[in-house]
This record gives structure tokens, sequence and C-alpha cells, in this order.
């Protein structure tokens, strides 16, 4: 028998990239491939581009440059080291990217990677391979199932894509061309994995897309079913005690999906929901197709179905034409809602976008000045949301040993990081936890007594912040 070969593989960007990472691993396990950490090992070393920013795609080529040297070393000790590029840049810059670093052996896009083990084989045979086609088929359905191991390894959370691409073409956003036309998958193909998962550990699942609550998959009734309604059929799964799902767009918040926060206990109260910008003109320039009066009455949607609702947002300042009291308006809207956390870009014009064509650039000094004021509200926001834990009893899943020898470690609702001296376990519970101090952005506690009657689902035990 040959010997297993070495994978080794290294995601940028996204949520997606993270579950499309994992499974590629499955699709090349079935080729003979095993995971290493180790880059040097490795007889294919994969790059999972993130073509978002900037800073984000150039990042490949410099990864790639030190790939080149890594591959003149495998050679000089006998081995051959295949480089791949897959992920946004992949699609975005196709055979450029060979032509800029002819070291790389295949590209292959967001859509593809199902043909992995064919294009490796087409790479040995012609030398390259390329595909950045968008066939309109479900490619996970191309995928054979992770094998128990893979998910064990994987732990107590895991991600699930339930929807793929956007339709909705922000100015400034790369996502609709390198991920394509929304696309979502059958309901009873994601309860599979979703079972799959729980018989193997898994307690919390995050649905994923690009724009999730687009989410318009075909249910086992024949009808088209919105999130909300997938996420009540998920809470039924035995195992599964939370649900969170990413990343959703204001224009489609819908009533099913404020109505399971309302109705399901395992939908954890934490909604990721960018906004971008506090200005109307802005927002408009943008092509957001929402106002910041539209956002506003969304937050308190949620706020009313959910007691203990938390956001988080996505930020972009010095979009073209940003003036200092576009900007204010942004700090006023932040202030307004008061985030539990938040992250903030600044722009970057990316080639083939509408907004990379306006003109009215924001200076790089006003763009420093105003992320760096933006990030200070938000950072004193996020302080203020950590510090109000102390004192109270949250519920905590637990998911790991942590660093100090005895201690392990879980997420609150709101994905905090919270730290216990327990046994092992408690890995996989969720237990109610008293917070006694905060470290940095850790909350430090120990297990309290259940405050829910014995038999009580454990899913239905759902203390939360300022309750
Ligand atoms: N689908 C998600 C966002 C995906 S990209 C949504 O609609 O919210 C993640 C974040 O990157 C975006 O929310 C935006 O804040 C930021 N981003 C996207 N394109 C950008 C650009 N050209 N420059 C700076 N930030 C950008
Ligand atoms: Fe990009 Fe806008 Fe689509 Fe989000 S909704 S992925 S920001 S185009
Ligand atoms: Fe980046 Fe592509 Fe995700 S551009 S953010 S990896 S969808």
């Amino acid at each position: 028998m040959k010997p297993p070969r070495k994978l080794h593989i290294k995601s940028y960007g996204c949520q997606m990239n993270v579950y499309d990472a994992q499974r590629m691993v499955d699709a090349l396990a079935a080729d003979g491939f095993v995971e290493t950490a180790a880059v040097e090992d490795a007889d294919l070393v994969i790059l999972n581009t993130c073509h978002i920013r900037e800073k984000a795609s150039e990042k490949v080529y410099s990864e790639l440059g030190r790939l080149r040297l890594a591959r003149e070393e495998a050679a000089r000790n006998g081995r051959d080291m295949r480089i791949a590029v897959a992920g946004c840049v992949a699609q975005a810059e196709g055979d450029e990217i060979i032509r800029r670093a002819p070291v790389v052996d295949v590209v292959v896009g967001p859509q593809s990677y199902h043909h992995l083990p064919e294009l490796l084989a087409r790479a040995a045979r012609d030398g390259k391979a390329i595909e950045t086609e968008f066939p309109a088929q479900d490619k996970f359905g191309f995928l054979p199932p992770p094998e128990s191991d893979a998910i064990r390894a994987r732990g107590i959370s895991a991600f699930v894509t339930v929807q793929e691409g956007c339709d909705k073409f922000c100015t400034f956003c790369v996502v609709p061309y390198t991920r394509g036309a929304e696309v979502s998958r059958p309901v009873e193909r994601i309860v599979e994995d979703v079972k799959r998962l729980a018989d193997h550990g898994v307690r919390e699942l995050t649905l994923i897309g690009q724009n999730v609550n687009a989410y318009h998959g075909e249910g086992p009734d024949g009808r088209v079913w919105p999130l909300g309604r997938l996420l009540h059929r998920l809470a039924d799964i035995p195992g599964i005690a939370r649900l969170r799902y990413s990343t959703s767009h204001p224009r489609d918040v819908d009533d099913s999906l404020i109505e399971a926060h309302r109705d399901l206990p395992a939908l954890m109260p934490f909604v990721h929901l960018p906004v971008q910008s506090g200005s109307n003109r802005i927002l408009t320039a943008m092509n957001r197709k929402h106002t910041v009066r539209d956002y506003l009455d969304i937050i308190e949607r949620f706020r009313r179905a959910r007691q203990g609702i938390a956001f988080s947002s996505d930020f972009i300042v010095g979009f073209p034409g940003e003036s200092e009291q576009d900007f204010s308006a942004t700090l006023a809207l932040v202030t307004q809602i008061g985030y539990a956390a938040a992250y903030s870009f600044k722009y970057s014009p990316r080639p083939g976008t509408p907004a990379a064509e306006m003109q009215e650039m924001v200076s790089a000094s006003d763009m420093d000045q105003r992320l760096a004021r933006l990030q200070e509200l938000i950072d004193s926001q996020q302080s203020a949301f950590n510090r109000a834990a102390i004192g109270t009893t949250v519920d905590v899943l637990f998911e790991r040993p942590g660093r100090n020898s005895g201690q392990i470690v879980g997420r609150t609702a709101y994905l905090q990081p919270a730290h216990v001296m327990a046994p092992t376990d408690i890995i996989g519970k969720v237990l109610p936890v008293r917070i006694d101090r905060l470290e940095r952005y850790s909350l430090l506690g120990q297990l309290a007594p259940a405050p829910h009657p014995r038999g009580a689902k454990i899913a239905s035990s759902q203390t939360t912040i300022g309750a």
C-alpha cells in the first residue's frame, strides 16, 4: 500500500473558507491524503485565499514566495511539493496567479472543490490546472461526508454552510463576483449533515452563508423554507444545544427569523448584523438598500422578541465621499445601539467593483484617524458589555481544556470565552457559571449550582447577562 500523502491547508478570510477547508480535507482524504500541520512535510499545500480587501489578497503572494523556498528545499530532499491556490483570489484572478507566481500548480475556485483530485491529476500530467467555473450545482452534494474521526477532531462547535453567494452587489464588495449568485442547500441535506455532526459530539452549530438569512432552501414538503423555519427544524435534532447563524444582511431579516429568536431557546441571543455606515448618504452610495431608520427598526424588533439579545456589526470607514459629518453619524449610530462587539475596516478599493471607480477618495490620514476613533468607541462598548457579566451567572458551553492545567474553556451565549477549574467530563455540556472576573477578553468563574429542576432540557437553561 502506498503511504498516505500529506496535505497542508492554510485558510484566510471568512468562516466559509474555514468550512470549505474542512471539506477539501474530506475530498482529498478519499484520494489518500492526510492533513499535516507542518508545511515543510507536505506533498500538497493549499492556500485558501480571501479577496475582500487588498491586504488580504496580497498576503497570498508573500506566502507563495515563502512556499517557493519550501518547495526547493523539498526538491533537494527528493520530494515533490505541489501548490494549489483556492478561494476567492483564485476565483478573481484565475491564471493571472500562475503568471505572477509560476510555482503554483493548481488554481481552483470555490465552486470546484469536488474536482480537486482530478485537477491534481491533470496538473501532474500537464504541468498546470485551472478551474474557476460556476457550475450550477450544489458542490457539497458531490463532496464525501466527513469521516467520524474527522468530525470528532473538530470538536464541540461546528460550522455548516447552508447558503452560498450573494446577489446584493454592495458597491465596495467582491463577494458577488467571487462566490457567484445566491444558492441555498435543500433542508434535508442540511439535516443529514447536522445529524451526523450531533452523533459525533457536536453541540453547537453555526449556520453560515455570505448572506445566510437570504436562505431559501427547498423543504421536505416541496416548499421554500426561510432561515427561521430551518432553525426550528435543526433545534429539534437531539444533541444540538446551541444554534447560531452568520452573516446576515439587514434587508433579509424577516418575521420567521424574529420569531425563531422569540421561540427557540437554543437560538443564541447574539446577532451579527453588519450595517457598514450610519449615514444614509453613504448607505445609498454603498447600494446597501436600507436606511439607518430601517436598521434601527430591525434591532428593535429583535430586542422585543428576545430579552438580553446583543449585536455585533461590521463597519467601513473612508468609503469614497465620506465626510466628517457622515462619519459622525456612524459614531452616533454605534452610541445609540451599544454593540457587544464589532469589526471595522478601512475602505479598500477592489478591482471590478463600482466603488473602485468613484472619485472622492478619503485621505489615508483621515481614514486612519476615523478608524482609530471608531475602534476606541467599539472597544469601550465591548469592555462595558464584558464587565457587565461580572457577578452574574451565565450559561457556558464547554469546549476544551484550557492552557492551565485543570482549566476548561467554553463560551457564553455571546461567544465570550469563559474559564473554570473543573473535570474534563464537563466538555460538551452547557452549565451555569458564576463569573468572578474579567481577564482581557475572557471571563473567569466557577461552576454554579444548576438553577433549573433536574431533567430540564439543556437548551432551555438560558441565563442572559443583564436579564
Ligand atoms: N456578507 C457580509 C459581509 C462579507 S465581507 C455582509 O453583507 O455583511 C465582511 C466585511 O468586510 C463586510 O461587512 C465589510 O465591512 C468588509 N468589507 C467588504 N468589502 C470591503 C472593502 N472593499 N473595503 C473594506 N472593507 C470591506
Ligand atoms: Fe458583500 Fe454586500 Fe453581499 Fe455582504 S451583502 S457579501 S457586503 S455584496
Ligand atoms: Fe474573503 Fe471570499 Fe470570504 S473574499 S471574506 S474568503 S467570501
